[in-house]
């Protein structure tokens, strides 16, 4: 969506809050011997005592009320049965509508002690989408976003996911302009004054590409690598990005 006016701001802005909140809330959570359902119940609960629903249960059918992904899982998880341990790499991905605003965000979190590496991975992935979102503002190429974060990337020796883009969001989870890349890129759209839209790049230790396995759902990196996301929802504006999934 584009926004034009303060009411709109506000109704973004709270379900951004919600959603911020909700993903600070599961992390907080989040203990080995867990499954993924329990963790995705906490989400749900969070979300409904927000008086918010989930967006991809509501528009995809989803079963679930987040996305959860693990280790070799990099987007898409299903929450179920599968049972957290110490070590893992967990992302969890919250979107959800209220009053007919929608937001989108995401982040991948290390489960008590891991790798220096990938510590350094979650570091990185964190500062790939703060290097998108400096990209963003009225007048700027859409491409600038992709550019930045693959220049990020290559420097750093990390690959990026290629096919699963950035998007506009705010009045549908997914909306126009529809798929941005994360990636460098030579798409000529320009961002312009009030657009909402998701940075969201996929960092990963060798995958290229997001290709389905064992369910309809489930996303796993091409060649077989562990990946982090980071993803805010944000407006832009004539003096850059204003963040709205802040827990505020
Ligand atoms: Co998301
Ligand atoms: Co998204």
């Amino acid at each position: 969506m584009t926004i034009t006016n303060d009411d709109d701001l506000d109704g973004l802005r709270a379900i951004g809050r919600i959603v911020a909140t909700t993903l600070q809330g599961m992390a907080r959570a989040m203990e080995p011997g867990m499954t993924t359902r329990d963790l995705d119940g906490i989400g749900r609960a969070l979300l409904a005592a927000e008086g918010a629903q989930s967006a991809p249960e509501l528009t995809y059918d989803f079963p679930g009320a987040t996305c959860i992904s693990v280790n070799e899982e990099i987007a898409h998880g299903i929450p179920g049965d599968r049972v957290l341990a110490a070590g893992d790499l967990v992302n969890i991905d919250v979107s959800a509508v209220k009053d007919g605003f929608f937001a989108d965000t995401g982040a991948s979190f290390p489960l008590g002690g891991v790798s220096p590496r990938i510590l350094q991975l979650c570091r990185d992935g964190r500062r790939a989408m703060q290097v998108g979102i400096a990209e963003v503002g009225h007048g700027r190429p859409l491409s600038g976003i992709g550019n930045a974060i693959g220049r990020f990337a290559g420097k750093r020796g990390y690959t990026l996911i290629r096919n699963l883009a950035s998007h506009g969001v705010g009045r549908a989870l997914h909306e126009a302009p529809e798929e941005i890349a994360t990636w460098p890129n030579r798409d000529r759209r320009h961002i312009h004054r009030g657009l909402v839209l998701t940075v969201e790049p996929f960092l990963s230790l060798g995958g290229h590409m997001a290709k389905n396995g064992r369910d309809d759902w489930t996303l796993y990196a091409e060649p077989r690598a562990l990946a982090v996301q980071y993803e805010h929802t944000v407006v832009a504006t004539d003096r850059g990005a204003i963040v709205v999934t802040l827990p505020g």
